[in-house]
């Protein structure tokens, strides 16, 4: 159990001249379920690197449970990491593998000092004659290394949970790949860290898979109430366990919000279009105010925005009349108008042709241009819509997005964005 604190911390590699981490700021809650998302090269794996101590920090503290930890060696920080490629020994059983963290591991001073402590009170409780108790913490205090007994109740305790106690005489090459996996978390979870560090762990399994073990470590962390950070390129990976996201870019956090708020909440064009599958479109044009309306001419089009914008979001975009802006729709969001029906105003409701329609079972992917950009769909597949048909669609004016096109920054969200906080979902989950 512990909370993490980033302050201000950047990480430049020896014999190269650019951070790749850069004046991070952040601070995950004790129990929290933090995920790592971004592209490749963005610096995931460096920032779990850096919690656990595997590599120097540049400059700027780490805090881990409140102690800066900026010095404190990866050995005891009680940190555990898990990585893609979960390396077991192969000649040893899963009994074995699990174990071997407690085998080879000494107890510090303080370790010896807090069982002596404990077996004191418990020689208490068992009413045992001073002798005896002197003799007990005489024997205790001599272990520098967990005993037999009790190296056997832990590998026990967590094949338990991790479903693996069928398995404990296998060797790992008589294993499936998720089962190996759920051996590397049990090795992980056998010394009861304060945080675990997952680096992409799924990566290597199946899709099918990767769905089952994605539902197993969410219950994991559940049961083991312990600060679990964890690294994915996969924001669907990210967006299904995560109680907060960070999505980063290139050394920089571009947000650090629930899955929940990033999807309805992008603070900016990276984040819009890295959050959600497949992903937000996103059309050149200028914003205008026109007797009181607000509309985005892309192409000659108008596209209109809501009429009744609340006050805080017209300060914000008003001053962008006459400016180039990002218009962004989820192909979620785009509504099919059927044939023959009537719509109370032709407004934002345009004539396009499918190049594509992508039939995926329950949903069609539709794949048209649209103001000279290439743009997507998502419908139910109860609409028969195939390549080559001429339909109507409807930019409905709340599903609208707008983006300052320098700053990529977000100026007007989409009017069906809810805020949600991280008390929602735990009072759901209760
Ligand atoms: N040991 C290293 N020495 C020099 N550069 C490194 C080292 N490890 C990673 N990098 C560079 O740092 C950047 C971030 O890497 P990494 O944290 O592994 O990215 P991610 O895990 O997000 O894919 C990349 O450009 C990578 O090439
Ligand atoms: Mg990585």
């Amino acid at each position: 159990m512990a909370s993490i604190e980033f302050k201000h911390v950047s990480k430049t590699y020896p014999g190269s001249k650019a951070p790749v981490i850069k004046d991070m700021n952040l601070e995950i809650n004790d129990q929290e379920f933090v995920i790592f998302v971004g592209p490749s090269g963005c610096g995931k794996s460096t920032t779990l690197r850096l919690i656990a101590g595997l590599e120097d920090i540049s400059s700027g503290d780490i805090f881990i449970d409140g102690v800066r930890s900026n010095e404190i060696p990866p050995k005891e920080r009680d940190i555990a990491m898990v990585f893609q490629s979960y390396a077991l020994y192969p000649n040893m059983t899963v009994y074995k593998n699990i174990a071997f963290p407690l085998k080879i591991r000494k107890f510090s001073q303080k370790e010896i000092d807090d069982r002596v402590v404990t077996a004191e009170a418990l020689c208490r409780k068992k009413k045992l004659s001073p002798e005896e108790t002197q003799k007990c913490l005489k024997k205790v205090s001599r272990e520098t290394r967990f005993t037999k007994d009790e190296i056997d109740s832990k590998v026990h305790a967590v094949a338990k949970i991790l479903d693996l106690e069928p398995l404990l005489d296998r060797k790992p090459k008589a294993l499936s790949g998720g089962q190996r996996q759920r051996v590397a978390l049990g090795r992980a979870m056998v010394r009861s860290p304060k945080v675990f560090l997952l680096d992409e762990p799924l990566s290597n399994l199946d899709a099918k898979l990767r769905t089952e073990m994605r539902s197993q470590i969410a219950s994991l962390h559940k049961s083991l109430k312990t600060t679990f950070v964890y690294v994915t390129h996969d924001q669907t990976e990210a967006m299904t366990i995560a109680d907060r996201i960070v999505v980063i870019n290139n050394g920089n956090i571009e947000q650090f919000d629930t899955p929940r708020n990033l999807y309805d909440f992008p603070s900016n064009i990276f984040v819009a279009g890295f959050i959600g599958s497949p992903e937000m479109n996103f059309l050149n044009g200028q914003f205008h105010i026109e007797n009181g309306k607000y509309y985005i001419l892309l192409d000659e089009k108008k596209i209109y925005l809501p009429g009744d914008i609340d006050n805080k979001q017209k300060e914000i975009i008003q001053p962008f009349d006459g400016r180039d802006v990002v218009l962004g729709i989820r192909p979620e969001a785009i509504s099919i108008i059927a044939e023959n029906t009537a719509t109370a105003s032709e407004d934002n409701v345009f004539t396009i042709h499918v190049e594509l329609s992508e039939f995926l079972g329950a949903e069609v992917y539709l794949y048209f241009e649209f103001a000279g950009t290439h743009c997507m769909a998502r419908i139910p597949s109860i609409h028969r819509i195939y390549t080559g048909d001429d339909i109507r669609i409807s930019l409905v004016p709340s599903n609208i997005y707008v983006f300052d096109s320098k700053t990529t920054n977000t100026i007007l969200y989409s009017e069906n964005s809810v805020k949600h906080s991280l008390e929602d979902r735990s009072e759901k989950l209760e």
